[in-house]
């Protein structure tokens, strides 16, 4: 057990990184709510061998974090089921990988709700009970997006910049209180997750300096640990220096550009927004048929 904190909420635990930060916190001996629209997916996870022989109690709530009453109703059966919560791990989120000038404005508005709304909103909801007790910690999952201008990612960057922002405050207030925050800044990861779902689905091939850089998600998993044990403020998830290259990035900001350049990441992410926006003309052609023969 971490200190001896005994519940856990994980959102985006359906699949991709979630899972593994699941598996982590189970053999930590944590109980855990695992948060995710996928109801099936939430099961799988709820009721895998792994996880049974860790002998924690799982309880799986459907939730779409873009509701606001999803939200408290999250909130509201972990502590009916547990008592209390004392870990958070925001770690729902992700990226349409469209470009900016194609949103419109309720795609920004959603994009910002995933991203950066959910996870102050739950936090808010469960940082009184927190401060009753002395004790808790938020995990916030963030992304090297914003220091390193990923391409096509203007939103979802400005989100995740945000949650950082959010997170250093929150832990200033609030710590001497006994509830600390950690931001997780994380770099690309394969093995599991959007990134390596995009690979996949457009059978792109991956640059060995763009492999070279990229880490497991068991090295998340692993982070989110570190960062309630050894309660650290942010911890950048990367092969090699992670950190002193997110601080060189903000130095220099052209060499962001420069880099995703040199590992093929530019022309990749084309590739990868451009194949976004003809799925989502073709979603549109057939949402259209459908209604014209109605
Ligand atoms: N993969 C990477 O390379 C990478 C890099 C930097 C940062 N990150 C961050 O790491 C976190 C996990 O990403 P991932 O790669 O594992 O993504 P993923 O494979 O797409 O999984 C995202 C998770 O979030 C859940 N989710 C998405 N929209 C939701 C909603 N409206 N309500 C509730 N849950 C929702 C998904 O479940 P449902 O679809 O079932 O709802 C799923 O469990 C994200 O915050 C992402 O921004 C990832």
């Amino acid at each position: 057990m971490i200190k001896n904190y005994r519940t856990a909420i994980v959102t985006g635990a359906s699949h991709g990184i979630g899972p593994f930060i699941v598996r982590a916190l189970a053999k930590e001996g944590m109980n855990l709510v695992l948060a995710a629209r996928s109801e099936d997916e939430l099961e799988q996870v709820a009721t895998a061998a792994d996880i049974r022989a860790t002998g924690v109690h799982v309880l799986t709530v459907p939730t779409d974090v873009t509701e606001r009453d999803a939200l408290s109703a999250l909130v509201s059966a972990a502590e009916r089921t547990f008592g209390s919560v004392d870990v958070l791990v925001n770690n729902a989120g992700g990226d349409p990988q469209r470009e900016f000038h194609n949103y419109t404005a309720d795609d920004v508005e959603a994009l910002i709700r995933l991203n950066l709304t959910a996870p102050i909103e739950l936090t808010r909801l469960l940082l009184p009970g927190m401060l009753q007790r002395k004790q808790g910690h938020i995990v916030n999952i963030s992304s090297m997006g914003g220091s390193v201008s990923f391409p096509y990612t203007e939103v979802y960057s400005a989100a995740k910049d945000g949650l950082i922002a959010f997170t250093r405050v929150l832990r200033a207030d609030y710590r001497q209180a006994g509830v600390s925050s950690s931001a997780l800044i994380l770099g690309p990861i394969g093995g599991a997750g959007l990134g390596e779902r995009t690979m996949q689905e457009l059978n792109l091939p991956m640059s060995a300096m763009g492999k070279a850089s990229m880490s497991p998600p068991e090295a998340v998993a692993q982070a989110v640990l570190k960062s309630i044990r050894r309660d650290k403020a942010e911890i950048v998830v990367m092969p090699g220096p992670g950190r002193l290259m997110r601080a060189l990035m903000t130095l220099f900001p052209g060499m962001g550009p420069a880099m995703n350049q040199m590992t093929g990441s530019t022309s990749v992410m084309k590739q990868v927004a451009d194949f976004r926006e003809r799925q989502r003309e073709q979603l549109n052609a057939s949402s259209f048929q459908a209604e014209a023969k109605s």
